[in-house]
């Protein structure tokens, strides 16, 4: 009788979860995972001395308390801003058999019809309109529209408050910065970046930074 008890309870209870990186953006996916329902053990970081100084949450260890963990018991949130961190830490912790979650802010409002890949974060106030699809490992930041039939690709970041037009592509690894407006139909390129406050009013190529009213490419970026 007790060992049903016991089993019932370990079912009811949340899922336990770890956040790779304990900055600042590792602060606020900690946050969305709480309010998804997990319980937050802590922080993993690949500095965990120096992330304990700066922050007053429990940083766990590094990435071996990973490797040390039991993937059934826990699953790992990607922390980290930079895309192609992300993406490195992502292979590492999938490669130790652990699962990435995808995150969505119960303040977020995301059509049903959206594909979101595994590792997504979706932050509150953003919104993803009919038929999007998100690739693994992307950020969809807070207060962002991200319109209908958008292809983000994989690692890529949209910043606070940035806004794409319906039918919008970004690469993967591309970053839309905080504010910056994408008109319908365009192309953001792999790796690129729309600095803050930009609008692309044409297509922006792979691997450059570009930004201004109209956006203009300001120099190339090596992939
Ligand atoms: C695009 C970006 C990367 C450019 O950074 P940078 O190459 O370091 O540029 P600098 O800061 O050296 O500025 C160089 C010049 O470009 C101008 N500039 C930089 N970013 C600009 C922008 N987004 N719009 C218009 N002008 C910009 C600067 O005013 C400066 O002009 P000056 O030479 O006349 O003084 C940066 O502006 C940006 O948008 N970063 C992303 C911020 C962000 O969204 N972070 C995520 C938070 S969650």
């Amino acid at each position: 009788m007790a060992a049903r008890k016991d089993i019932l309870k370990e079912r009811m209870s949340a899922k336990k979860i770890v956040v790779f990186g304990a900055g600042g953006h590792g602060k606020v996916v900690m946050d969305i995972a709480t309010q998804c329902g997990y319980e937050v053990l802590g922080f993993i970081d690949d500095d965990p001395e120096a992330a304990r100084l700066r922050s007053s949450f429990i940083v766990l260890g590094d990435r071996n308390w990973i490797r040390a963990a039991n993937p059934s018991e826990v699953c790992c949130a990607l922390g980290i801003g930079r895309n192609n961190l992300r993406m490195e830490i992502a292979q590492f912790v999938t490669g130790c058999g652990m699962e990435l979650p995808t995150l969505v802010s119960p303040r977020a409002m995301v059509s049903a019809s959206v594909d979101l890949g595994a590792g997504v974060v979706v932050m509150p106030g953003a919104v993803i309109n009919a038929m999007a699809r998100i690739g693994e490992g992307a950020i969809v930041n807070s207060g962002a529209v991200v319109e209908h039939d958008n292809r983000i690709g994989r690692y890529a970041n949209i910043s606070p408050n940035a806004s794409l037009g319906g039918d919008v592509e970004v690469g993967e690894f591309a970053h839309v910065a905080i504010g910056a407006t994408v008109l319908p139909s365009h192309r953001i390129g792999a790796g690129s970046i729309l600095g803050a406050g930009s609008v692309a009013t044409a297509n922006i190529p792979d691997h450059v930074v570009a930004f201004g009213v109209p956006a203009k490419v300001q120099r190339p970026l090596l992939p």
